[in-house]
């Protein structure tokens, strides 16, 4: 009886070739086969763990960045689940998915933690616990938990754009998917390090859950820190860094790398992606997508994570010397500052030349506000998309394009609204 209705409920992972091949939110990052050859050992010394300091020994020198950058969306990407890391709602009402009148999933709080429950018609089935917290919320959460030392993603994501509980991207429809295993992909981007146990150098599948550096922290920019820490502690008269990683200082491809390891979109390993860090070359570690160009040029632009590659293919990036850090300072919170980047804009492009003065830009006023909105319009994510209860089509998360040009639709959006004609 028991097995006969959990048949009806769960489904299996394995049953579901085709969710393997549209992993999660960064979907086209994940299609990938797993090469079978053997990893090559590295000859030089491979980054450890012990290499690493942490964050929080910087905050003792470096206080002001620190603090900054613990509000960031890099430090939030991923936590320990608790009730400040999850975003969504466990209050009655509000804590539920149905994925079908009889089949409930609902968000609880227990004793033991917070977790998600299957119920069939009213009676519990199963409770997962939420263990890690992926995505900061800006656009989503999806949910892991620890099953010995591997890593599974649980059924329900929350979505920040309704504020509501929704489908996990690519999870069926009718049924309750509980055994879908992370791959180390996920952390490769979402975290600073994570040591594999078991599986293969390239490709772990257990973790230790105490060797973990969760979050895009000051050791992924600035390579691992152990050494700086020590020699900065013990040598406090010592007013110059020896052992640190500074970009700024770094080749334009090399700063852009620092970034690209994460921002690149669908790149592929050809090492432990652990292993690169930065100031080293990435090209060594990876083999990098080209083709990103010509999708940007056939209007057929994936906005989802490759920030690079659509940069690229950018005029304002091909006739300058521009990297991220020309626009970004990624110590600091910049969310939804549109005069502040348009600044950077103007930087290089004059307002009051002749050649601005074209008739777009003279129908609008305080155009030095707002120049993205119309060259780098936010567009419908192709991966971060999810069902939410009661609606038809899924729901995408916007991401602003960094394929800086001009788009005429977006002008047009952007006078009607300012001419309150809009909707
Ligand atoms: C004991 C004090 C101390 C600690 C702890 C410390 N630093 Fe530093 N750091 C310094 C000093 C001193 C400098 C050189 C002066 C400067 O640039 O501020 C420096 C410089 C830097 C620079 C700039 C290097 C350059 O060449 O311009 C970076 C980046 C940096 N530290 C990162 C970190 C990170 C990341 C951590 C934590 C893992 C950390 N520091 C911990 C003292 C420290
Ligand atoms: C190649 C790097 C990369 C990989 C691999 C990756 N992500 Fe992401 N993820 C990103 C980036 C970058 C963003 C920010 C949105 C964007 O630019 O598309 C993001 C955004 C997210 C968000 C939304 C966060 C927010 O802003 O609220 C979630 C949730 C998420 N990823 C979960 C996952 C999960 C789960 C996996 C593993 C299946 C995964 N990601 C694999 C790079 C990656
Ligand atoms: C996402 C990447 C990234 C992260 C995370 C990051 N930094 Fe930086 N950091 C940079 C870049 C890029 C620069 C160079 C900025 C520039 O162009 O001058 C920099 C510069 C610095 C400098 C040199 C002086 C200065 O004020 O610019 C220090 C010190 C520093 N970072 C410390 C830290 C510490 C401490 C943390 C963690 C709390 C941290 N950084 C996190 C990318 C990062
Ligand atoms: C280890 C992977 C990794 C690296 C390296 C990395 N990022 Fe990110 N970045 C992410 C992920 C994941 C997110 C999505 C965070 C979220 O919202 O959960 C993100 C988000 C961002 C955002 C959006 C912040 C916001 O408030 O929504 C900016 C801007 C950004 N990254 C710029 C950079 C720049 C510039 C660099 C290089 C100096 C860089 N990143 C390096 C993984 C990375
Ligand atoms: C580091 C300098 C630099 C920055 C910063 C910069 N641009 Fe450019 N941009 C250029 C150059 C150089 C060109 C090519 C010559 C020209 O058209 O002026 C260009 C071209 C353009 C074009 C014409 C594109 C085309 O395909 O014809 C637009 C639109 C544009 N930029 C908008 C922006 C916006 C909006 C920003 C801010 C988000 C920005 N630029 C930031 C340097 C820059
Ligand atoms: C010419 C300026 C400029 C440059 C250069 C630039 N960005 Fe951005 N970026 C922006 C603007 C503007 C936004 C939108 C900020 C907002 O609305 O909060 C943005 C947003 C982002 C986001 C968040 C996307 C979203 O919609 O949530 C990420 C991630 C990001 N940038 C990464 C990068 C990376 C990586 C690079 C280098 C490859 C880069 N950016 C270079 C201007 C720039
Ligand atoms: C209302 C939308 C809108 C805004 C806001 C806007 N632009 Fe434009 N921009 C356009 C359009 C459309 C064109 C193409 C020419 C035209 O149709 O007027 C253009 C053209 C350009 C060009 C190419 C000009 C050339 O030489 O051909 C640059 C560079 C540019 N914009 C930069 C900016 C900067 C910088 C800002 C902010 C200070 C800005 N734009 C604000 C819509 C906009």
């Amino acid at each position: 009886m028991q097995k006969k209705s959990n048949q009806f409920l769960f489904v299996k992972y394995r049953r579901f070739p085709l969710v393997l091949l549209s992993m999660l939110l960064c979907v086209f990052i994940l299609i990938k086969c797993i090469n079978g050859t053997e990893e090559k050992k590295e000859v030089t010394a491979v980054t450890g763990f012990n290499d690493y300091a942490g964050s929080a020994k910087c905050a003792g020198c470096h206080k002001t960045i620190y603090e900054s950058h613990l509000q960031t969306a890099h430090a939030l990407t991923a936590q320990q689940a608790n009730k400040k890391s999850i975003m969504g709602s466990f209050e009655k009402g509000k804590n539920s998915y149905a994925y079908t009148p009889d089949i409930v999933l609902s968000m609880e709080k227990r004793d033991s933690g917070f977790f998600q429950v299957a119920y069939l018609r009213g009676e519990e089935k199963k409770a997962m616990r939420f263990d890690m917290v992926i995505g900061s919320g800006v656009m989503g959460q999806s949910f892991l938990n620890w099953r010995k030392n591997k890593l599974y993603q649980l059924p329900i994501t929350y979505f920040t754009a309704a504020n509501k509980w929704s489908n996990s991207p690519g999870f069926p429809s009718g049924k309750v998917l509980i055994d879908r295993p992370i791959t180390s992909r996920c952390l490769e981007c979402h975290a600073t390090y994570a040591e594999g146990i078991a599986g293969t150098a390239m490709e772990p599948s257990e973790f230790d859950h105490n060797r973990m550096m969760l979050g895009v922290t000051c050791e992924k920019c600035h390579g691992p820190a152990a050494k700086h820490v020590e020699f900065q502690t013990l040598h406090p008269q010592e007013k110059t860094a020896k052992y640190i990683v500074n970009p700024s200082s770094l080749s334009r491809q090399l700063q852009l790398d620092v970034c690209t390891v994460c921002h690149g979109g669908n790149i592929e390993k050809t090492k432990p992606s652990f292993q690169f860090t930065a100031g080293k070359n990435l090209a060594d570690y990876f083999k990098i997508d080209t083709a990103s160009i010509d999708v940007a040029n056939n209007g057929n632009v994936d906005v989802h994570g490759n920030q690079y590659g659509l940069l690229k293919a950018s005029k304002c990036f091909q006739l300058s010397k521009m990297t991220c850090n020309t626009c970004h300072n990624t110590h600091e919170n910049q969310r939804n500052q549109a005069a502040l980047f348009s600044q950077k804009c103007m930087s290089c492009h004059n307002t009051t030349a002749a050649t601005f003065k074209t008739p777009a830009h003279n129908e609008v006023i305080a155009i030095d506000k707002n120049c993205i909105d119309c060259h780098m319009p936010a567009q419908p994510s192709k991966a971060i998309a999810v069902n939410i209860e009661g609606e038809e089509f899924p729901r995408a998360s916007l991401i602003r394009t960094h394929f800086i040009s001009i788009y005429p639709d977006a002008t047009k959006k952007f006078k009607a609204l300012k001419k309150g004609t809009a909707q």
